[in-house]
């Protein structure tokens, strides 16, 4: 049995989409079957971005919501409850942490990180780009180091921050002469990398507008399913249809082979087949699509309901999760402070 880290930032309005969902969520579900799991809402992270009051709240509030109902809704009771879910900052050694090691990061590995380097690139001048942004790396490999962590499943975006936890851990440990920190690998599945967006031509990002987001209402998710990019250069439902970068049939082959409604991965290749010789439309397809779904994600958005109408549910779940996050991360910053000499016996105190 291992032992997975991974976490969240509440960015943008705090909901997730199918493309998180893909990236990461389902990730998370498959390895909480059977590994040692640490769920986190990277909520220090989100101030980098947010500095309202208001909108941080309400963006933890529903990341909460979200993913602990793909949690709940995808896994057993009993598999649900092992896990260690909980707020970054209700744990203070996140930062105890990050600024230990602060001390062991070279300067240059951060210039290299992409989130700093791309606003660079954008035209922001460094007046304009915070500090937190800058060291969000350190703080992400607090966030892992503190736990020991063997495995980090994030998506594609994430790996270089995977490396430099690793790299930060190592000279820890070198430098300290002591292996405090156990080295994370990333945990990336190769086909579900990048999911691209309704527009069929950028990552799916709730920034950009192109999402599917599976606790919208049923009339929203509807909406977005139909303007989902299918294949230009069919003018008429009779005309032959292409597969291929269709991203209804992208989604569906993500969801539909599961799918009760299509009944398995034979349903979705015929198909595919009456798509490619002009015999169904793309209206229909795409309500094969919304249905599937529905389908798939009808445990989730059930649990969703149920969580929002037991608030003290949610709270519990997290005041657990602190105090059995506490218990590790404290448990590593013991191990860090004697390693570097933070200790309380005095050399006069004979
Ligand atoms: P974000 O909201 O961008 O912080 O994303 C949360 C998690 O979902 C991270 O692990 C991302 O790598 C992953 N993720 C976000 N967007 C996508 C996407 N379009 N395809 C795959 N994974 C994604
Ligand atoms: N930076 C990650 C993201 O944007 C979120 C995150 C914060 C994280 N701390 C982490 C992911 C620790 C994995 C492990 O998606």
């Amino acid at each position: 049995m291992k032992r997975f880290l991974s976490g969240i930032t509440p960015s943008g309005d705090g909901s997730l989409h199918i493309g998180n969902y893909l990236g990461a969520v389902r990730q998370f579900i498959e390895l909480a079957k059977s590994n040692e799991t640490f769920l986190m809402v990277a909520d220090l992270h989100g101030l980098t971005t947010i500095q309202d009051k208001k909108q941080l709240q309400n963006n933890i509030e529903i990341l909460i919501l979200n993913e602990l109902a793909l949690l709940r809704g995808f896994l057993s009771k009993d598999e649900f409850e092992k896990i260690v879910f909980f707020r970054q900052s209700d744990v203070p050694m996140h930062t105890e942490c990050q600024s230990i090691l602060n001390n062991v990061t070279p300067l240059g590995l951060l210039k290299r990180a992409h989130a700093y380097k791309d606003k660079l690139a954008g035209n922001a001048m460094e007046e304009d780009i915070n500090v937190g942004l800058f060291s969000y790396p350190m703080l992400m490999a607090a966030d892992i180091l503190l736990y020991q962590a063997d495995l980090v499943p994030v998506g594609k975006d994430q790996k270089q921050h995977i490396e430099i936890t690793r790299d930060i851990a190592e000279r820890f440990n070198k430098i300290f002469k002591k292996q405090v920190f156990t080295l994370p690998e990333p945990y990336i599945p190769e086909e579900v990398a990048v999911v691209l967006g309704t527009d069929g031509k950028r990552k799916m990002s709730k920034t950009l507008g192109n999402v599917i987001a599976m606790f919208d209402s049923e009339e929203a998710i509807k909406k977005q399913v139909m303007g989902t990019y299918t294949d230009p250069t069919r003018k008429h439902a009779t005309d032959p249809g292409h597969i291929e970068g269709n991203m209804v049939f992208t989604y569906l082959d993500f969801f539909g082979p599961t799918s009760p409604r299509l009944r398995g991965a034979s349903e979705l290749s015929a198909l595919k087949e009456r798509y490619k010789a002009g015999k169904i439309a793309d209206v229909e397809v795409k309500e094969y699509l919304f249905q599937t779904l529905m389908n798939y994600f009808a445990p989730a958005r059930k649990a969703y309901e149920e969580l929002k109408a037991n608030p003290n549910v949610v709270t519990d779940i997290l005041k657990k999760g602190q105090e059995r996050a506490l218990i590790v991360a404290g448990q590593t910053m013991k191990e860090v402070r004697e390693a570097i000499g933070l200790v309380t016996k005095y050399s006069f105190q004979r």
